[in-house]
């Protein structure tokens, strides 16, 4: 189809990497699946797409520039230098919310005096935050949000807080859905204040819904 012809949309997924040392690193489950799929929908619906990835086992979606980022400040970075000359992004990666404060350049080394060892830990830049205030009214922004309980309520506030047209709300705390599997159900929470869930289906059916509602939105602007 055609609906985001002559758009360019920045997506980005999978989990990002935040250095303890040169051979370690603190991540999460995200196995990319989510927003590769966001990726080849947006492709497919006639989009220029940059995809913006963390590391992941997955192939390249054909048609789709990719850029590989590690860190929350890389992606940070990707993101924002290209934001200025995109239509739109989905920010479906799942981004640490911690760094350690400081990388060691050396392994760290088990001694005999450190039975225990104490991480530091400091924020990460919030991406979508940084993003809100540089956004343009013409650009279309989405936000998912992985939640363990409170979904609509924790959903809204990121919604409201991050000035998101489209949130796509997941429950993590399920097996069958979310982080890794093929599956997934989302509510999507539009900016206007109305909701609608999905049923629990393919991600790549939960991608081509959410790209409706992409281009429809980008019709309202
Ligand atoms: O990759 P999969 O295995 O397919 O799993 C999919 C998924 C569960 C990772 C995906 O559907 C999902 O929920 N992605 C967002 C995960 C996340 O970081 O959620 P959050 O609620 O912590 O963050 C809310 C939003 O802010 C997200 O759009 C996130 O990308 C963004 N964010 C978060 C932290 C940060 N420092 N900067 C951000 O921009």
């Amino acid at each position: 189809t055609t609906a985001l012809s002559g758009k360019h949309l920045l997506v980005t997924a999978g989990g990002t990497r935040e250095r303890l040392d040169p051979v370690r690193f603190l991540t999460n489950d995200s196995s990319g699946k989510m927003g590769y799929a966001v990726a080849t929908a947006a492709q497919q619906a006639g989009a220029d797409v940059t995809l913006i990835t963390a590391p992941t086992k997955l192939p390249v979606p054909s048609g789709v520039t990719v850029v590989p980022i590690e860190s929350t400040q890389e992606l940070a970075d990707a993101v924002l230098t290209r934001l200025p000359a995109a239509d739109g992004l989905v920010m479906a990666a799942a981004v640490a919310d911690f760094q350690p404060v400081t990388a060691a350049d050396q392994k760290i080394k088990k001694t005999t005096d450190n039975d225990e060892l104490v991480l530091r830990l400091k924020k990460t830049p919030d991406i979508l935050q940084a993003v809100a205030a540089n956004k343009r009214p013409d650009q279309v922004v989405v936000g998912f949000a992985a939640e363990t309980q409170n979904l609509l309520e924790n959903g809204r506030q990121k919604l409201t807080k991050k000035h998101l047209d489209l949130l796509a709300a997941n429950d993590v705390s399920r097996a069958d859905i979310g982080f890794n599997g093929d599956n997934n159900q989302v509510t999507f929470l539009f900016a206007d204040g109305h909701s609608d869930q999905t049923p629990v289906t393919s991600k790549r059916a939960i991608a081509t819904t959410l790209i409706s509602h992409v281009a429809e939105i980008f019709n309202q602007k």
